[in-house]
């Protein structure tokens, strides 16, 4: 009886390990992405950026797709098609790796994509004030 109440406890335990694994990305995280040059990696203008409207491109209206088809709905990395890439699209939600991407980098990266990852150049499907309309909405949801 004790027995089958451990082996029980064991069994729930272990699938909720196999569950939080599969729930989003790794933590810290390997960075595939190169450094933006210093001038930008230092420019901030998510200070009146809109992050209502950063949502919107977030989950929705971004070109070629939306964000959240890679990045997860959620910021940890886990969209649909997330699951194939190699490197795995970033996941926000790692304050540890995050912590060495500022609002500039990310800014850059968006802008001209990371080569050598699924992270296309968005500079011609969205205006530089949706960029950092976006970045707000990632950096004051996600990112802990
Ligand atoms: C097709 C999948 C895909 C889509 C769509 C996508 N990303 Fe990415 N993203 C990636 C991958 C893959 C990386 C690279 C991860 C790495 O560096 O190891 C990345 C990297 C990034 C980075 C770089 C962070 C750093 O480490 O410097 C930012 C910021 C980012 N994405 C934001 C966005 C935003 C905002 C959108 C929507 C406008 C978007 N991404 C759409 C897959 C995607």
């Amino acid at each position: 009886m004790k027995k089958a109440l451990i082996l029980s406890v064991m069994l729930v335990f272990s699938l909720f390990a196999v569950s939080s694994a599969f729930a989003g990305g790794k933590c810290p995280q390997p960075r595939k992405t190169k450094a933006a040059p210093g001038s930008v990696a230092k420019k901030d203008k998510t200070g009146s950026a809109d992050a209502a409207n950063g949502k919107k491109l977030y989950h929705k209206t971004a070109k070629p797709m939306a964000c959240k088809m890679c990045h997860g709905d959620k910021g940890d990395g886990g969209g649909k098609l997330g699951k194939a890439l190699k490197p795995k699209p970033r996941n926000f939600t790692c304050a540890e790796t995050m912590k060495k991407v500022s609002a500039g980098q990310m800014f850059h990266i968006i802008k001209n994509g990371s080569p050598g990852t699924g992270m296309a150049a968005h500079g011609k499907t969205l205006k530089d004030k949706e960029i950092w309309d976006v970045i707000k909405y990632i950096r004051s949801t996600f990112v802990k």
